[in-house]
């Protein structure tokens, strides 16, 4: 089922010389939860933060942390973020063998347990433990970096993880991370997207435009939920939207 649209401000695209002061000004200006990017220099070829910065900047928000292990193995990971004061953690299908094995361990730490795809990972790979998750996350950037451009194919993509959800009946959120802006936020929502992550058009301008930002991200989202509304058969003005 459908949950209400919510904005994940990814901290990739805040000032690092001052994070606790960005985690506050982005929660103030709207944001619905810290989107965190986990990268190892190896699953990914970037390197980003770690555990320790996480429980850093903890006490700074009150919101949700939603962090995104791009990571390999991740297991030995899983606790350390949990008592940093992760909320949620998403792992990528493709980070290892034991995708299950995993879900549990996020799962017995007493965390929200969320799966991320990879661009050229069909939906049909979560089917088999979508009764375990929390959250599907579709990376519609090859992950690794901020800034890049929205990968159109992905949208059909979210359609089809929105059926699965549906049908499952449970309350899963699904999440689009990488590209999202007033144009492409839309183009997401209305395929079925629930939780828009956007680091750099979050980030945008400095501290001042912060409110702007998010304000136009949830518009833009909403109005693709209203074009949604008894049809999903919509993202077919992809090309144009995005070139
Ligand atoms: C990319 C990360 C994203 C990134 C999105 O690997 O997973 O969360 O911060 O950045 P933008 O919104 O700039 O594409
Ligand atoms: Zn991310």
């Amino acid at each position: 089922m459908q949950q209400e649209l919510r904005i994940a401000a990814s901290v990739l695209a805040a000032d690092f010389s001052c994070l606790g002061e960005e985690v506050r000004a982005v929660s103030d200006a709207g944001a619905d939860w810290l989107h965190v990017d986990v990268m190892d220099g190896h699953f990914v070829p970037n390197l980003t933060i770690g555990a320790g910065v996480v429980a850093a900047l903890r006490p700074h928000t009150t919101h949700t942390f939603d962090v995104h292990l791009m990571v390999s193995p991740v297991d030995p990971y899983v606790e350390p973020f949990a008592e940093a004061g992760a909320d949620s953690i998403t792992v990528h299908v493709e980070a290892g063998a034991h995708l299950h094995r995993t879900l549990q361990r996020i799962k017995s730490a007493g965390k929200r347990a969320g799966v991320a795809l990879n661009p050229a990972t069909p939906a049909h790979a979560v089917e088999p433990v979508l009764g375990d998750v929390d959250l599907v996350l579709v990376m519609s950037v090859n992950p690794g970096f901020g800034g890049q451009r929205f990968i159109p194919s992905q949208l059909g993509k979210i359609e089809a993880l929105r059926a699965l959800i549906d049908a499952s009946g449970r309350a899963i959120d699904l999440s689009v991370d990488g590209g999202i802006d007033e144009h492409t936020a839309g183009l997401a929502t209305r395929a079925g997207a629930d939780v828009l992550v956007a680091g750099s058009a979050s980030f945008a301008g400095g501290r001042a435009e912060y409110p702007g930002n998010i304000a136009r991200l949830r518009a833009a989202g909403e109005a693709g939920r209203t074009a949604s509304h008894g049809t999903r058969t919509g993202p077919r003005a992809i090309g144009a939207a995005t070139s």
